[in-house]
């Protein structure tokens, strides 16, 4: 049992994870659930405690292109949406803008 369990998890180690797209949906529920909610519609409790959070809808994002959401990413919001050029890479950025359209309604 053991020495299988080593193999596995040195298989999983050395898996290939350059060149690889970044996954938007995992850096979403990392990064950007806990606030934007798991759906992008912020929870109740959440919109009570951070009445600023944005609902995302098809208006929401006809209003903005991707890259103007990249900016977003990188330099921050109003006081609680952060800036993230510090913990995510560009494409990781990139992928979250892509992804995070697909949440809407
Ligand atoms: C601590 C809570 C919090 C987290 C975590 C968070 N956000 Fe936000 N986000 C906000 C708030 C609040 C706003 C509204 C800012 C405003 O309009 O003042 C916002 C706004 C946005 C907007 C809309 C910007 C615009 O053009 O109006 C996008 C897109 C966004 N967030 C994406 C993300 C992504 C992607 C992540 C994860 C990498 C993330 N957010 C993580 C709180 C958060």
């Amino acid at each position: 049992m053991r020495p299988l369990f080593l193999s596995l998890l040195v298989l999983a180690l050395a898996s290939p994870a350059r060149g690889q797209a970044p996954d938007g949906k995992a850096l979403f529920e990392a990064n950007c659930r806990k606030c934007h909610g798991a759906a992008g519609q912020p929870s109740p409790a959440m919109k009570k405690m951070i009445p600023e959070l944005p609902t995302w809808d098809a208006a929401f994002f006809a209003k903005r292109t991707d890259a103007e959401i990249i900016t977003v990413l990188t330099n921050g919001k109003g006081k609680n949406m952060k800036p993230y050029k510090d913990v995510l890479k560009p494409d990781e950025m990139a992928a979250l803008a892509k992804y995070i359209r697909t949440l809407q309604p």
